[in-house]
């Protein structure tokens, strides 16, 4: 079973993607999109959203990081690409999930689900650019509105040669609310001969479970729960209990050594504060953190106050 560490744009940068895969049990992690649209970008932009192409694209803790791009011109995905694995990137991947409006207003993400033939175009076009050892993969929803062309779709991106497929289980409408429609993959599978990776709602040992039952899919991409429960990865494959909260709050403190990377210091605050919006769903101490920092702005206030609520659960 492999788990991949989901992207999540705003949420997942390379500090996250260091700290959970220093706590460990992730084999691919995969950026933020990188959006494209009419041109070939400079090194910087690649850098940026993936400093671990300076370490041969790898985590501290060595596990893999691909690029993911987003856009809907084959010609300029392909040329980008190629820059993402020149750059170290371990093969690319395509976003055709994306509900974000500005996103789609420009014909990027989930928008292209409706036009199965410019997918296959795309994956087919990005193919061919990119070094055949190099794997291409996509990362797909169910569909726009309605699931009618999830099969085809997905036959599209098989043909056209890409190498692994995510299915992220729901339509753009359906956004982030559950469930995940985990037996739409098997009918993907059915049709397909691509490895296909199952993402979706998976937030404990039983959701994978249930997921790898439902799908088919003995691989899983974790998103969110991965930040409510650090160590999901682990509990997954393990059945580790969740980490403990005064485990998980040196977890936090530790991540405020990160602070030398953040913009004029308020990375930290920031970050912390909207960690504990995933936290608190697998930790009640996470809200109550909340209430206790959301006003502090200086990031050795906020690790005084995670001392003392590790100190008190001890
Ligand atoms: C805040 C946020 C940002 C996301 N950004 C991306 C992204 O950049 N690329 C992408 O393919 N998916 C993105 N996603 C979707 C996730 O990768 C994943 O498919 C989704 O959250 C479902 O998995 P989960 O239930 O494990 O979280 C994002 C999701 C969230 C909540």
């Amino acid at each position: 079973m492999r788990i991949l560490l989901a992207p999540m744009e705003g949420v997942v940068d390379h500090l996250m993607r260091d700290m959970l895969t220093r706590v460990g049990g992730f084999d691919l992690c995969v950026t933020e999109f990188v959006r494209i649209v009419d041109q070939k970008l400079p090194h910087k932009t690649f850098y940026r959203l993936c400093p671990e192409l300076h370490e041969g694209g790898k985590t501290p803790s060595g596990v893999p990081v691909r690029v993911q791009l987003l856009g809907q011109h084959p010609q300029w995905l392909a040329e980008n690409a190629l820059t993402a694995v020149e750059l170290g990137s371990p093969g690319v991947d395509l976003n055709f999930g994306c509900p974000a409006k500005t996103v789609n207003k420009s014909k990027g993400g989930a928008v292209l689900l409706q036009y199965t033939e410019l997918l296959h175009d795309i994956v087919k076009t990005v193919r061919e650019a990119v070094p055949a050892h190099l794997p291409v993969t996509a990362k797909i929803r169910l569909g726009y509105e309605d699931k009618s062309l999830a099969v085809d779709n997905a036959i599209a991106i098989d043909e056209a040669g890409a190498s692994e497929l995510v299915v992220h289980a729901r339509t753009k409408t359906e956004g982030y609310r559950p469930p995940a429609y985990w037996d739409w993959i098997k009918k993907i599978r059915a049709h397909t001969q691509l490895p296909v990776i199952a993402n979706g709602e998976i937030w404990s040992y039983d959701d994978a479970r249930r997921c790898q039952e439902m799908s088919g899919c003995s691989d899983v991409m974790i998103g969110r729960g991965a930040l409510a429960m650090p160590n999901l990865a682990l509990h997954i494959r393990d059945n580790q209990p969740p980490m403990s909260w005064p485990e998980l709050a040196q977890l936090l403190i530790d991540y405020s050594g990160y602070e030398i990377y953040g913009d004029k210091g308020r990375y930290y605050p920031n970050r912390l504060k909207q960690w504990c919006g995933y936290l608190k769903r697998q930790y009640p101490q996470a809200e109550v953190l909340f209430d206790n920092i959301r006003r502090l702005q200086k990031s050795d206030e906020i690790v005084a106050v995670l001392q003392q609520s590790a100190a008190a659960a001890k």
